[in-house]
């Protein structure tokens, strides 16, 4: 049995969920496709959860979600999940114009954000008994030009997530839509950070950008309100806006 499971905990968002319930004592299964990451990762964790007293037990499996064995694996092998938290994405090659991206690319951004997501509806009927939330982001609500299938495939989570809720209920099913966040997804899209970073800190009404604890704490409180399904809550300081 594992309170929560995260798909995509090693790092950025899906870590700082991971964070905040260890420090309440939550059993965290960790899951992503690097096993040296997931490995650091589950460390960092056991090393807080030490040091602060919790006997949060924390696992990690390496399992790809854009491949429907993995996923058919993870939750064959689980006994029973509280909640499901999807954060799993990896943005290598898919930002530019559509003429420039190569439909592998493309392929596999829809594979792994949108089809990996229905994967994981499918596989967890049965299993999960409180909740499902998928990651979406602001460029679903603000393309611009250059990341036209991501936004695809993160407002087809929308749909999905409302499907899902119909189908899975009661569970629930849910999205979190983030604006721009600084988490190490950032790093290989070969751009000046810092100086975009600090352009759209300027632009958003929240004037800065999200951390990962933001998107964390939004994730925690769908997850765990029972009135909430087939919602989207952008938590995007403002960024719909501008
Ligand atoms: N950061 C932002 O500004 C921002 C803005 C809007 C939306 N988002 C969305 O927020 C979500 C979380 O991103 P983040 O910023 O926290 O990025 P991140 O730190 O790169 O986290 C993504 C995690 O997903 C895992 N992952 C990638 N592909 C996977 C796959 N096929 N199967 C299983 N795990 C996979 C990665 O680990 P492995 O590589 O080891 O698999 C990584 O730990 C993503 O869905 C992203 O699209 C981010």
């Amino acid at each position: 049995m594992t309170d929560v499971m995260i798909i995509g905990g090693g790092s950025g968002m899906g870590f700082a969920l991971a964070r905040l319930l260890v420090a309440e004592g939550a059993d965290v299964t960790l899951v992503g496709r690097s096993a040296d990451r997931l490995d650091r990762a589950r460390d960092a964790l056991g090393r807080e959860a030490d040091l602060s007293g919790q006997q949060a037990k924390v696992r990690s499996v390496p399992a790809d979600i854009g491949r429907e064995a993995d996923v058919a694996e993870l939750f064959a092998g689980a006994e029973r999940v509280e909640h499901v938290v999807v954060t799993a994405a990896d943005a290598t090659g898919v930002y530019g114009r559509s003429g420039d991206i190569a439909v592998d690319t493309a392929r596999a951004v829809l594979d792994t954000k949108l089809l990996g997501a229905w994967l994981v509806g499918r596989y967890a009927a049965g299993v999960v008994t409180g909740s499902i939330t998928f990651t979406s982001g602001i460029n679903a609500y603000r393309p611009n030009g250059a990341n036209t299938i991501m936004a695809a495939a993160n407002g087809g989570l929308a749909s999905l997530a409302s499907g899902l809720a119909i189908e899975l209920a009661p569970v629930r099913v849910n999205v979190v839509s983030p604006g721009w966040v600084d988490t190490p997804i950032w790093d290989d899209l070969g751009m000046d950070k810092d100086a975009a970073f600090a352009e759209m800190a300027r632009r958003l009404p929240a004037r800065r950008i999200g951390s990962a604890d933001d998107i964390a704490r939004a994730l925690l409180s769908v997850m765990r309100n029972p009135f909430t399904t087939a919602a989207v809550l952008h938590v995007d300081g403002g960024h719909r806006l501008v």
